[in-house]
């Protein structure tokens, strides 16, 4: 009988990770680290919004100045308020203790967070607060469900809320149409989130642009290198393209005269 169970809890284990995966399907974005204005504007909106309780501290203010193409002394005047030299690390005075007796558990670093959690749970993540006054910060999330974090760009995205809606059928991934009338299909889903109109100082276009940005700029900082490793991997393949050529001849010198 045990063997019975163990076997049967082997055979679904898969199922039951996937479903404890769950949660909304999380929207596909394409990130460019090339992107320099994109990565300067990111790095703005983290410093701005995100640094009054999140550290960056495996970074360095230099490092970002120089790989995004900010000016020394541009980057001191316009990013750094903590007082710190050019040459620190991208910390914050809020002492995590203090932290977590007021938001029930401390920010974390996020300088490698987009390597945990990846992109598209950010970009997801960053865009789904909506209001819920039974949350201590009237807010929650649909992405991190009961999250501790107050909903700090609503002042840009506007009031999001939490209701019903037809939205249309999908089967695997597909819109689903009347078979007859050819009319899209809808059924009522109440896990629908709502932007109220004008209630944000950007359009929800340029809420999504300045995430994608931000999102962009949490990339770079958990893999500061990837810009250099592939600039350097275009170099390698490069020289071992002319390699081949010399030893392709070397070869031929050498087989000429043994037929
Ligand atoms: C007022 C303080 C505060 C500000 C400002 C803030 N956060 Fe948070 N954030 C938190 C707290 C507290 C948590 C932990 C929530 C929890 O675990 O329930 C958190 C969690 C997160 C997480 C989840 C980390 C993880 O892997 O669990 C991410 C990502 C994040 N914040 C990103 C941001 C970004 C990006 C900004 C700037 C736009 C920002 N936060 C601004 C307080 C803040």
């Amino acid at each position: 009988m045990k063997t019975i169970i163990a076997l049967l809890v082997l055979v679904f284990l898969p199922a039951l990770v996937l479903a404890a995966e769950g949660g909304p399907e999380l929207e596909k974005v394409d990130i460019d680290l090339t992107d320099k204005p994109a990565l300067q504007d990111g790095a703005r909106t983290f410093v701005n919004y995100c640094m009054g309780c999140h550290s960056a501290k495996f970074q360095r203010y230099e490092r970002v100045a120089d790989d995004l193409g900010i000016p020394h002394d541009m980057m001191l005047e316009k990013l750094v308020f903590t007082g710190a030299k050019i040459g620190d690390h991208m910390t914050i005075g809020m002492q995590p203790a203090d932290a977590k007796a007021w938001f029930g558990a401390a920010p974390p670093d996020l300088t490698l967070v987009a390597r945990v959690r990846g992109t598209d749970w950010l970009y997801g993540y960053l865009r789904s607060f909506y209001e819920d006054p039974t949350r201590p910060w009237g807010v929650n999330n649909l992405v991190f469900p009961n999250v501790g974090m107050p909903n700090v760009l609503a002042g840009l995205q506007g009031r999001q809320v939490m209701g019903c809606k037809q939205v249309q059928v999908q089967a695997e991934g597909k819109n689903q149409y009347d078979p007859l009338t050819g009319a899209p299909l809808t059924h009522e889903a109440c896990d629908q989130l709502t932007l109220l109109p004008k209630t944000g100082s950007l359009t929800p276009e340029q809420f999504d642009e300045k995430i994608h940005n931000l999102v962009t700029f949490l990339a770079y900082s958990a893999n500061p290198n990837k810009l250099a490793s592939e600039r350097i991997g275009a170099y390698v393949l490069l020289y071992l393209a002319i390699l081949f050529i010399f030893a392709y001849l070397l070869k031929r010198e050498y087989w000429k005269d043994v037929h």
